[in-house]
Parts: C-alpha cells; sequence; structure tokens
C-alpha cells in the first residue's frame, strides 16, 4: 500500500498523509510521553507547539476539559475544550529547542509561529529560517494588537502578514485558518495570493462550557477552543467551499479518530490530515492511525492514496 503523498508539488513530499498537530505533540506540546520518537518515521510530520515572540506562561488553570457530550458512548472523550494560552518559552528557545529535535525527528519538521505583530512575525520567520525545519506554519488565530483583530479574520492582515514572512522564509509555508470566519474563500484567497503554499483548515472554534454543579466556567479562562469530533464536519465544509474555488493544498484538521475520518478529508479534497485531540489520549494515536489506514486501504482495494478522487458537487 502507497500512504505517500505529495502535499506540495517537488517541495513537500510525505510518506503518510498523518501529521501530528501543533500544541498536541505528546502531552505538553513538545513531545512529552515518547520514551522514543523512532515510531514517528511511519507518519508524514510533526508540528510541535507554536512559539510566540516572547515567552508565556499561559491561562489560569484549568487549561483543557475532555467535555463527554455523549458519555457513555465509545465515542466518550473525544470532544474537548481548551485554552491554554500558548505556553511556550519564547522564539530564541524555541529555535534552540527545534535545533535539538531535528537530529532525532525521523520525520518532516513543521516550525509553527504566533505573532502579535507583522513585525514579530517576520522577525520570528528569519529565526525559523535558521533552523533546518522543512516548512513553516503560522497559526493565525491570535489577534494582532494594533488593530485588535484577529490575524486569521482579516483578509488585509493575512496577506500582509504573509508577505512579510515570505520575504524572510524561503521554504514551503502553511496558513493555518480559523474556522469562525463569514467567508472563508475570501481569507483563503488572500493566503494564496500572498504566497502560502497550503492552507490548514481549521483551527479551533471558540466555545465555552459551565459546571452545574460549581455554576462556574470549565476552564479559567472562560471561553476556550473546541477541538475534537465536532469540529470534523465544520472543517469538512470549510475546506469543501475553498476546494470549490481554488487549487490549493489543503491540510484538514479536526476531529481525526479513525481511518474513515482520514478518508473523509482526503475525499473532500485535503491532501493530508492533522491530528490533535487524539493525541492527548494517547500520544501513540497517529501511528496507530496510520496502520489503520493502511489496513483500510486494503480492504477497500486502494493502492495508492494518489488514486482518490475528490468528491465533486457536479459529478
Ligand atoms: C491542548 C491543545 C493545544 C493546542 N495548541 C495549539 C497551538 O499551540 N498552536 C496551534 O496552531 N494549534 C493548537 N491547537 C489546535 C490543534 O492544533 C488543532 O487545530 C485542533 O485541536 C483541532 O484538531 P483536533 O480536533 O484533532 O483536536 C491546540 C489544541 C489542543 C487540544
Amino acid at each position: 500500500m502507497d500512504t505517500s503523498i505529495s502535499l506540495v508539488d517537488n517541495l513537500i513530499e510525505l510518506n503518510s498523509p498523518v501529521i501530528i498537530a501543533s500544541g498536541t505533540f505528546g502531552y505538553d506540546g513538545y513531545g512529552r510521553g515518547y520514551e522514543s520518537y523512532s515510531p514517528l518515521s511511519k507518519i508524514g510530520a510533526v508540528i510541535p507547539k507554536t512559539f510566540t515572540y516572547f515567552a508565556r506562561e499561559g491561562n489560569q488553570e484549568p487549561r483543557w476539559y475532555p467535555t463527554s457530550f455523549r458519555q457513555g458512548t465509545e465515542d466518550g472523550e473525544t470532544i474537548f475544550l481548551n485554552s491554554v494560552g500558548l505556553t511556550n518559552p519564547g522564539i530564541h528557545k524555541g529555535v534552540e529547542y527545534l535545533n535539538d529535535l531535528r537530529p532525532n525527528m525521523p520525520t518532516k519538521l513543521f516550525a509553527s509561529i504566533s505573532g502579535d505583530s507583522i513585525e514579530q512575525f517576520a522577525e520570528m520567520a528569519s529565526e525559523i529560517a535558521k533552523t533546518e525545519c522543512d516548512g513553516l506554519e503560522l497559526n493565525l488565530s491570535c489577534p494582532n494588537t494594533d488593530t485588535g483583530s484577529m490575524f486569521s479574520h482579516d483578509a488585509e492582515l493575512v496577506r500582509s502578514v504573509i508577505s512579510a514572512v515570505t520575504k524572510e522564509y524561503k521554504n514551503p509555508v502553511i496558513v493555518k485558518l480559523s474556522p469562525n470566519v463569514p467567508n472563508i474563500v475570501t481569507i483563503a484567497e488572500s493566503a494564496v495570493a500572498a504566497g502560502a503554499n497550503a492552507l490548514t483548515v481549521c483551527n479551533t472554534m471558540p466555545a465555552m462550557k459551565i459546571d452545574i454543579k460549581t455554576h462556574k466556567p470549565v476552564l479559567g479562562n472562560v471561553l476556550g477552543g473546541l477541538s475534537g469530533i465536532s469540529l470534523k464536519p465544520i472543517a469538512i465544509a470549510l475546506i469543501h467551499q475553498i476546494k470549490s474555488c481554488m487549487n490549493v493544498p489543503i491540510i484538514g484538521v479536526g476531529g481525526v479518530f479513525s481511518a474513515e475520518d482520514i478518508m473523509e478529508y482526503l475525499l473532500v479534497g485535503a491532501s493530508a490530515i492533522q491530528i490533535g485531540s487524539a493525541n492527548l489520549i494517547s500520544p501513540q494515536a497517529p501511528m496507530k492511525l496510520q496502520d489503520d489506514l493502511v489496513n483500510f486501504m486494503k480492504e477497500n482495494n486502494f493502492e495508492s492514496l494518489r488514486d482518490i478522487k475528490t468528491f465533486n458537487v457536479s459529478d
């Protein structure tokens, strides 16, 4: 079975469409929970947690909450709320971490960065350019302190930040979008016009839960981001909308827990997928999903993932 895919033609070839989503690489986002990284050679890529310009302590605890809207079912804890607040050591320590990780990482390694301003994004991109990372994912689900607007909500900010980053960083740039925008196509078009090589769709959805015993929100930060199975139909719809208008490589993310979930993303037009919440249940989840995908392909007579034909409304 051939699970290799071309994410960006002639630029990013992956041996598997399975990628570890930023913030969920092990229990701390930076690989805690793995005895050895060698099994990661099975999967396509790893994206450690986002680095910001300055170090961040993160939000008040509790920072994540498994919210089982379907308690007692097999789906159990497959919906999460989190508000970690981008706890990270800042870009300079981040570069040291990536340099230490690179020789031990038996698969592709993409860095993730997020800034408060276009200048911060550009400076961080030039720092990442000094590492041996295979690409850079821009986490745009953060506010621009100059305007107060989230980068990912404003097509003009998306254009400016990508133009600034691509001046400093010459390897592939992947742009991670937020789901809660009125028109995802406008944002995607702006990203591609400014030089994005691929899009990641999508980050978590703003959400909140109140504990009816304590009468308080379950997260210290009150609001958080929803991930897990509830996010999948949202991401699938966004990818369909983008792919109906333009031919850009997309990494689907949201609620991947099975080979069937991976297939659904590939059928809507994603070239690869990321696994987030499933890693919070087990750091071995990505390798298991890769094995499950190979078995699914055998059972359903798919020789190669390159044979999959994207769903098209007009067919
Ligand atoms: C605990 C936690 C921390 C996260 N941290 C980041 C982060 O640092 N950067 C980022 O771009 N996304 C972050 N995310 C979002 C994930 O990368 C992913 O987009 C999201 O969880 C949806 O995928 P899933 O449904 O498979 O979890 C985080 C998600 C979780 C659950």
